[in-house]
């Protein structure tokens, strides 16, 4: 079963819109219509970058899918400060990152929080993108698989067969992120095949078609390398997707 590779761009808390506008230009430049053969291209920009992206992708016809960092899990309410799942579909995004650790990390989520978020975003007509990854004492405790695999299943937990099988899991090791420490080929492979088996575990044949990404430290040096593996169907790229010349050639070593 082939998948088509996704390459994600999480610009975290960077860019003011007017930058933004000027990235995803640049982007737009630097790939070239058969780079969007056999990938999908998001962006994921802050809240308030979304409605001028998806004014530009929209008058330029640009291919790239719209994606956000986070949302609430409920629709509306008094929530402040919050942004709703409704609102990103409105702004057509289709894509939302859920769960990635600096939130679960910095902003106390859980995966049963995780988990809300998740089937919202498939209840409002959008796909969530779910990060897991362990911590380097997890990992060094030899820990790590049993706490990736507790984060799936958490995470991942009353989705239909259907959405498990359309749902994007990102394997991003926290102490590969943001550190340019990126976890080896043969580790990112074993972790990524170990989250499918999980994933059959709950309801085959949704591993064949659900979509593992790896993040943590992904740049032009490694991405090649790591896309490569059987298991890893694209990359959630941070600090590298701030860069076009960098993102663009990361995205096209997934046509090789
Ligand atoms: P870096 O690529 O900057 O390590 O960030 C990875 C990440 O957290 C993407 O969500």
């Amino acid at each position: 079963m082939s998948r088509i590779p996704l390459i994600s761009g999480n610009w975290k808390m960077n860019l003011n819109h007017f930058e933004a506008i000027q990235l995803v230009q640049k982007l737009s430049y630097e790939l070239r219509n058969h780079d969007y053969d056999r990938v999908e291209v998001s962006v994921h920009p802050p809240f308030t970058n979304i409605r001028s992206i998806q004014t530009v992708i929209d008058a330029d016809r640009m291919k790239f899918r719209l994606g956000a960092q986070n949302c609430h899990a409920e629709t509306s309410g008094a929530f402040t400060g919050d942004i709703s799942p409704a609102m990103l579909q409105k702004l057509d995004v289709d894509l939302v990152i859920v769960g990635h650790s600096e939130r679960r990390a910095l902003s106390g989520e859980t995966n049963e929080l995780v988990a809300a978020k998740a089937r919202s975003v498939f209840a409002h007509g959008m796909t969530p993108i779910v990060c897991v990854g362990e911590t380097i004492e997890q990992r060094e405790s030899g820990e790590a698989e049993v706490i990736v695999e507790g984060q799936v299943r958490g995470s991942l937990a009353a989705l239909s067969k259907d959405q498990l099988s359309e749902v994007v899991i990102a394997y991003e090791p926290v102490w590969a992120i943001g550190t340019g420490q990126t976890a080896s080929t043969d580790d990112a492979q074993a972790m990524c095949s170990h989250i499918r088996s999980v994933v059959a575990d709950i309801h085959r044949p949704a591993e064949t078609k659900v979509r593992i990404q790896y993040g943590g430290s992904v740049n032009v040096a490694n991405a090649r390398e790591l896309m490569a593996m059987e298991d890893i169907d694209g990359a959630l790229v941070g600090g590298a997707s701030l860069e076009a010349a960098s993102f663009a050639r990361i995205v096209s070593f997934q046509e090789v």
